[in-house]
């Protein structure tokens, strides 16, 4: 096995296999110095470079050139190098880049959230609340699109993408034949069905999953309600499609979608067939292994304890208990 190159992001050193982009690595130290990723997934080939929202500056190139980078660079698709030393949040340029790619990114977009399926679990509205502005500079008319049906158990609102190619790689990658794309180019590009075709496949599902923002909705789910009223549990069955391991969202006694589980990246942990994901609604289809365990910072954690014993949160998560301290002191009372 080769050498592992060492690198430094924000200050911090790791050691990372050759062929690491500085996303990966960065992911690698974990926390807040990895950057956010609109367009990039781990599990689809050639993802990544469109959106910039991953930019970082690159101020030593590696030991044997030390120049830094002229420009900002996208972690997704850039390579680490021996003694490289890149930033992030540390850097005032980056984070003023970032501003600028979020106002890019919603000058376009529909004030939706409110209405949304995505809300709660969206990563552009995450990132506008971090870097975005309250108000928009842009003067023009926003792009309006007809919903449109892809099979008839996705819509496509095409007002909210952002034009991340992920659930085209999807269709490309995972399904068999695939039937949609980009069509044109700059203002006027948008993923279309070529002629409306429905794309059904058993894995064609897995473009909601993939879509980081409102824009492919699952049609069995749409407008039952807020992702953060849902109680999500893990929960498997014998499939003979895909593994069959998914996150069942509960609403009382009623599972109201399925999804795939999903990894701290809010990528998919392995891809579901349509099977699992729209026609096993019932609990008796499935084998429930427990709650699911949710970041801290994601909406959907409120109200959710993720343990009834606080010595096995100090265990898990020190952070949670720090912060829920006066709750757990009150809870022990009990
Ligand atoms: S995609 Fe995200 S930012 Fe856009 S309307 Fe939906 S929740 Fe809001
Ligand atoms: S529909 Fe969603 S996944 Fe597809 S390109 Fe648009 S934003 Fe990306
Ligand atoms: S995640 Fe790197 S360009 Fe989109």
């Amino acid at each position: 096995m080769a050498d592992k190159i060492k690198v430094v992001i924000d200050g911090i050193p790791t050691e990372v296999e050759p062929g690491t982009t500085i996303l990966n690595a960065a992911r690698q130290i974990g926390g807040d110095i990895v950057p956010p990723a609109m367009c990039y997934y781990s599990k689809l080939e050639g993802s990544g470079g469109k959106c910039r929202t991953c930019l970082v500056k690159v101020t030593k190139g590696s030991e044997k050139d030390p120049r830094p980078m002229p420009k900002l660079v996208a972690s997704c698709r850039t390579n680490v190098m021996d003694g490289m030393e890149v930033l992030n949040i540390t850097s005032p340029e980056v984070v003023e880049a970032r501003k600028g790619v979020v106002e890019m990114l919603l000058i376009n977009h529909p004030l939706d959230c409110p209405i949304c399926d995505q809300a709660g679990e969206c990563h552009l509205q995450d990132l506008s609340y971090e870097h975005g502005l309250a108000t928009t500079r842009y003067e023009f008319d926003r792009r309006t699109f007809d919903k449109i049906d892809i099979g008839d158990k996705i819509q496509l609102h095409m007002t909210r993408c952002i034009l991340c190619y992920r659930c085209v790689y999807v269709a490309d990658q995972i399904t068999e034949g695939r039937v949609h794309g980009v069509l044109n180019r700059g203002d006027h590009a948008e993923i279309s069905t070529y002629i409306q075709k429905a794309v059904d496949n058993d894995f064609s599902g897995n473009m909601v999953d993939v879509c980081p923002v409102g824009a492919l909705t699952d049609k069995t789910f749409r407008f039952k309600n807020r992702v953060w009223f849902t109680k999500p549990v893990e929960a498997h069955r014998d499939c003979p499609t895909c593994s069959g391991k998914v996150t069942l969202w509960y609403k009382g006694e009623e599972v109201l979608r399925v999804t795939a589980r999903k990894d701290q990246w809010g990528e998919a942990e392995e891809f579901i067939c349509n099977t699992c994901r729209f026609d096993k609604k019932e609990t008796k289809d499935w084998v429930i292994e427990g709650p699911r365990n949710v970041s801290r910072h994601s909406v959907i954690n409120a109200n959710h304890y993720y343990e009834l014993n606080p010595a096995q949160v100090v265990k898990k998560n020190p952070e949670l208990m720090e912060a829920n301290k006066n709750q757990f002191e009150r809870a022990k009372k009990f």
